[in-house]
């Protein structure tokens, strides 16, 4: 057992230790006596993840019972985005917590495998296309196809990865006074006790916080080498890959394969339900989707729809992957990287000694106040379903800890902005177009570029990050719609893609939905910041003055 909780005499050999796995870096080298650094934390990880096998003690930052016997408001089994935000907020309201991970870090899977890579590989995307884009024009240098390196940028990612680990670590402890046992698996025993690194602890309450995993189709060749997900493409990948096959249609197929096709590998995405239009994804407006389709298929990777992968072939490796179309015909690629987007189910062995309700896909079935069917027992984040999302994650955990705290907190997930990459950053909130006309009878919209106008030859949107793409191919810089009810003139959706509006959307997202909404002419009144990423302020001035608006 580490024993990271203060200064103390374990901890000096601790810190002995740390400084003989090398340089903590500008954070790091604290005082004996001092609290672990950020630095000293990041080096201390980054070894446990490197070699797990021969870092199997657990890092223990437990109040000794002497000092504090009292009992645990709550065990948060879990300590990625739900169970610490819900650690921290039950400590925040004066409650007691423990948090136990199987990781040597708070935070989960987000900064490891999930969310922080996905970023990354996304702003990789993007600057890949401008390169190539615009290789040989201004200061670009002619684009080397065989320059950008998959295993490169995987490789950037975990040097780095350790710092926000490192951080999570520190500031749970330093600023939010947690409590947590790190790189140890849980048990659970019964609906108030759970048995780690060798010892039970007992609660008021269990918070369920252990997250989701990719569940693969069960077709032959499935477990080759060369078929990976967000996480075993982290962890595993040890070659270049060439040629690249995707099997999903939602947001990780979008995502990542735009990044392995901007990096030189050309990809294929199989999908068994047209591209975006998956139950996951809700409000898709069918031109934002368009535009969406258009523009990946302009950089050259490649869609098929109502797709049915029937094999992975190989010997040993993967070398192919047949798949069936809707006709009856099978079909076959060859290829040496498979990448599966298939989407996440918890695994729930674990908690066989609760009787936990679930639903029919198999997720955790809690109420709005996060409580199972086991009183006593909350459920959070991606353990519950989707949206499989890290505001849901972290508003689950904290609502949990609320009604633990005494409070009756309720937390509605049901309508929330929504986002994904592509080349592009794509964001929407609200309705539709077309479930706007299906529920009101005077729709107008405001859409840039028009539906009559010729995209190629129409240069706006113009806005950061789409001002090199207005000026050298309009097509490129963007799209967007506002849709309204003309008769109230309130703004029912947002829709847009480019660069940089995702923070506008947080916010419309929270306007439009309040009970009073919010209208045109409101939005025409705020002072935008020119050139501004959506443009709908602006756009909306334009259009105030009118008593009856029409589309623009
Ligand atoms: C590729 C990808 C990209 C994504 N990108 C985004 C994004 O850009 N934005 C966004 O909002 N969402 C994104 N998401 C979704 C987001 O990552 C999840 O919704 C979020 O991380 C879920 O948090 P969680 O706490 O439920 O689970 P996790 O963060 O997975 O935490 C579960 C924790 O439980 C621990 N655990 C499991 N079993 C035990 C046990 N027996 N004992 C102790 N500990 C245990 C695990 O070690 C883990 O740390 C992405 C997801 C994927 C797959
Ligand atoms: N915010 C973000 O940027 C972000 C990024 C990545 C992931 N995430 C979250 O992470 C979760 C996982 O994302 P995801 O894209 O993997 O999952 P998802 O949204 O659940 O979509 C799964 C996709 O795989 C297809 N599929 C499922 N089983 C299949 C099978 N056996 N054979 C062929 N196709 C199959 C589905 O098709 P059907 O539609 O036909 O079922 C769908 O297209 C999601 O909840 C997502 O919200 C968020």
């Amino acid at each position: 057992m580490i024993d990271v909780r203060n200064p103390a005499d374990g901890f000096t050999s601790l810190r002995a230790r740390i400084h003989a796995l090398g340089d903590p870096g500008p954070n790091g080298c604290g005082a004996d006596s001092a609290p672990l650094t950020v630095g000293e934390w990041a080096l201390l990880i980054d070894d446990i993840v490197a070699h797990p096998e021969s870092n199997t003690e657990p890092l223990w930052n437990v109040a000794d019972p002497e000092d504090d016997d009292r009992e645990f408001d709550a065990i948060f089994i879990g300590g990625g985005a739900a169970g610490r935000f819900g650690s921290a907020a039950l400590r925040a309201r004066g409650g007691r917590q423990l948090t136990i991970d199987a990781w040597p870090f708070l935070g989960g899977s987000c900064p490891h495998q999930a969310c922080v890579p996905h970023h990354l590989f996304s702003e990789v995307a993007r600057e890949l296309d401008l390169a190539r884009h615009m290789q040989e024009r201004l200061w670009y240098p002619p684009f080397d196809e065989k320059r950008a390196s998959i295993l490169d940028v995987i490789e950037l990612f975990k040097a780095g990865r350790g710092y926000p680990h490192a951080i999570m670590n520190w500031q749970s402890k330093e600023q939010l006074d947690m409590e947590y046992i790190l790189n140890a698996r849980a048990t659970l025993i019964d609906a108030r006790t759970v048995e780690v690194a060798g010892q039970r602890f007992t609660a008021r309450n269990l918070v369920l916080c252990t997250g989701a995993h990719t569940v693969f189709p069960e077709i032959a060749g499935i477990g080759l080498k060369g078929v990976y997900d967000y996480s075993s493409l982290i962890e595993e990948l040890d070659y270049e890959p060439n040629r690249c096959v995707i099997i999903g249609g939602s947001k990780v197929a979008m995502e990542y394969g735009s990044f392995f096709h901007a990096t030189g590998c050309k990809t294929t995405i199989l999908t068994r339900s047209p591209l975006m239009r998956t139950a996951s994804l809700h409000h898709v407006d069918e031109g934002l989707r368009d535009y969406v389709i258009a523009m990946m298929a302009d950089r050259g990777i490649e869609i098929v729809q109502d797709a049915e992968p029937v094999e992975v072939l190989g010997n040993g490796k993967v070398t192919g992957i047949r798949y069936r179309t809707a006709d009856g015909h099978e079909h076959q690629i060859d290829t040496d990287f498979v990448f599966v987007g298939t989407g996440e189910r918890p695994n729930l062995d674990m908690y066989a000694p609760l009787g936990l309700a679930t639903d029919e896909r198999g997720f955790v079935i809690a109420d709005t106040h996060m409580r199972t069917n086991v009183p006593g027992v909350y459920a959070a984040g991606d353990l519950v379903g989707p949206p499989m999302e890290m505001f849901k994650a972290r508003k689950c955990g904290v609502g949990a800890a609320r009604n633990i705290m005494g409070e009756d907190y309720e937390f509605d997930y049901t309508q929330y902005p929504d986002f994904l990459h592509t080349t592009y950053e794509v964001t929407w909130c609200g309705l539709s177009e077309a479930e706007a006309r299906n529920r009101y009878r005077n729709v107008i919209k405001i859409q840039m570029p028009p539906d009559d106008a010729d995209p190629e030859n129409f240069a706006l949107p113009a806005a950061e990050g789409s001002m090199i793409y207005a000026f050298t191919r309009p097509i490129l810089s963007g799209w967007l719609k506002l849709v309204i009810d003309a008769d109230t003139r309130k703004i029912l959706g947002a829709h847009h893609v480019g660069y940089g509006a995702k923070d506008a959307f947080q916010y419309i997202d929270y306007l439009i939905r309040r009970p009073e909404g919010f209208t045109m002419d409101e939005m025409a009144e705020l002072n935008e910041l020119f050139l501004n990423p959506e443009h709908f302020i602006q756009l909306c001035r334009l259009r105030a003055g009118q008593a009856m608006p029409v589309n623009l």
